[in-house]
Formats: C-alpha cells, structure tokens, sequence
C-alpha cells in the first residue's frame, strides 16, 4: 500500500512508519494521521509483522504537534471532530495486538507528544524534545494528552507540563518515567529494533494479552470530556489570536474570551 504523508517499510517481522513530511516538522495533518491508523491496523491481521517502530523523517521532529495551519479556521464542529478522529488514531495505536514503539528522533510537541504516549513504549533519541505546547495557542491538548500524560507522570509533573507549555529535554523525560530510555540518535532505531526482537520471540498470544491488561485501566469519562473541550477552544478569541500568532511568528496576547 502506498501512502501520501508516511514510509512503511517491513524487515524481519518489524514495520517500521516514518512520519514524513519533514519540511513541516512532521505535523500531523487530517491524512496523516488517518494514513497511521490505517498501516497500524493492516499491521494487526498482517502475519509479516510482529512488532512496530513509528517514528519521523529527518533528525529533527518526531512530530511538531497538529498541523497548526490546517486546523487555525476551524469550527466549533470541526475542531470536536478533528479531536475525536485523533482519539481513533491514537486508540488504534494503544489497542494494537502488536507492540508499538515510538522512535523519538527529535521534537515530540502536541500531538505529537500524544502520538508517541498512544505507543506502549518509547524510545527517545538525545536531541528530543516532548511538549505540550497547546495553551499557548489558545487551546488545550485534543489527542489524549490531558490524560495519558498524568497516567505516566502523575498529576502533579502533568500540570506544569500542561500548565507551563515548557518543552523538557529527553533526559528530563526519562527521569519522569516518560520515556523508556534515551540513546544517541544514530543508534535510536538500532535500539528499538533490538527491544522489539526480545519482544517478538515470545508467544504473540502472551505480548497481544499483556498489551490488552495494560490498557485495562479506567479512564472515565475524561477522553470524551476532552473531545468536548477541545472543541469549544475552537469558538474562542484566544484560540483566534494564539494560532494566528504561531503562523504569523509573533507572540500571541490573549483576552480570555
Ligand atoms: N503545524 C504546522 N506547521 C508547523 C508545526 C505545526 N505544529 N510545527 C512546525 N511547523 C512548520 C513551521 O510553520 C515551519 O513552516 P515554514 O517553513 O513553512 O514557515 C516549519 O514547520 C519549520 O518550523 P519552524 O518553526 O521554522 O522551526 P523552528 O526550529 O524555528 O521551531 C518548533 C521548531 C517546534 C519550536 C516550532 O516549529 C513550533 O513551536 N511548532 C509548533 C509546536 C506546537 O505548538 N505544537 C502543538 C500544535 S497543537
């Protein structure tokens, strides 16, 4: 299968999906992402694959967040919707039978942060950088950041991440519990390859059955009650303002209204 906006590339029982649109930090536009869905799910009754490697094209993102541009006009209606087609996305991910690993090659900001907490490890290169940087657009995270992020790190370390739009370093990542390693970038797939063959030598029966009890914890209602907020961002002046400010490079003032 070919696709626009992804690589797939499958070498002794692992796929690998490289986000590539480099030249816009890997931002995750509407295909894009559907385009990871789809190889992550042909990937499940695939009997070529075992285990998945998603990472981003070039040395510098993984994956800047939503594309910024695609979403700036959006309705009320439309934001809801983006957010809960992303929902799709990142639950195909998080519901794989297969183990998914994130190959942290650079900036893990927004979305793209939230893609790489929907995989069941990650793996981040030195120069990698997780954020989510959504409050300063007038917006909150729409991917399931607001959740996944607290279930790894706590609430507490959640909040400032959150709160502040502070980008932490890989390292700083790790400390957190993040991330599960941090390695050269010249040696990042090299290590991912070599965790998931550990992995899929064992039953696939036993990795699909751990992999489904890991996702077995209660997320209330809060993915639903972020669909729902993400959207009325999408009615404010501050969204207006914040995303206008990023695609025009200047800082945004917001007004709270
Ligand atoms: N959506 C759309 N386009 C994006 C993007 C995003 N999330 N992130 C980066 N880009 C684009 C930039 O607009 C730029 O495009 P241009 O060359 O046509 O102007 C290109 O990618 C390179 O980005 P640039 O900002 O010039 O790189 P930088 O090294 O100066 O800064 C970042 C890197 C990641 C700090 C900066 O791009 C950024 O803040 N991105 C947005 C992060 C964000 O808010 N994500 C959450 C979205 S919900």
């Amino acid at each position: 299968m070919t696709y626009q906006f992804i690589l797939t590339e499958v070498s002794e029982k692992i796929l690998t999906i490289t986000i590539d649109r480099p030249d816009k930090l890997n931002a995750l536009n509407r295909d894009l992402l559907q385009e990871i869905k789809q190889a992550v799910l042909n990937a499940q009754t695939d009997n070529a694959v075992a285990g998945i490697i998603l990472t981003g094209s070039g040395n510098k993102a993984f994956a800047a967040g939503a594309d910024i541009a695609e979403f700036a006009s959006y309705t009320v209606e439309e934001g809801t919707a983006l957010s809960g087609a992303g929902h799709l996305v990142m639950n195909e991910i998080e519901n794989s039978i297969k183990p998914v690993i994130a190959a942290v090659n650079g900036f893990a900001l927004g979305g793209g942060c939230e893609l790489a907490m929907a995989c069941h490890i990650r793996i981040a290169s030195t120069n990698a950088k997780f954020g989510q940087p959504e409050v300063k657009l007038g917006l909150i995270p729409g991917y399931g950041g607001t959740q996944r992020l607290t279930r790894y790190i706590g609430k507490a370390q959640a909040l400032e991440f959150l709160l502040t739009a502070e980008n932490i370093s890989a390292e700083k990542a790790y400390a957190l519990g993040l991330v599960n390693n941090v390695v050269p970038q010249e040696d990042l797939i090299a290590q991912c390859r070599g965790l998931l063959e550990k992995v899929i030598t064992k039953s696939p029966l036993t990795v699909a059955q751990i992999l489904k009890l890991s996702n077995d914890f209660d997320h209330g209602n809060g993915f639903e009650q972020e669909i729902k907020e993400f959207g009325i961002c999408f009615g404010t002046n501050d969204f207006k303002e914040g995303t206008d400010a990023f695609l025009n490079k200047r800082a945004a003032t917001f007004t709270g209204s």
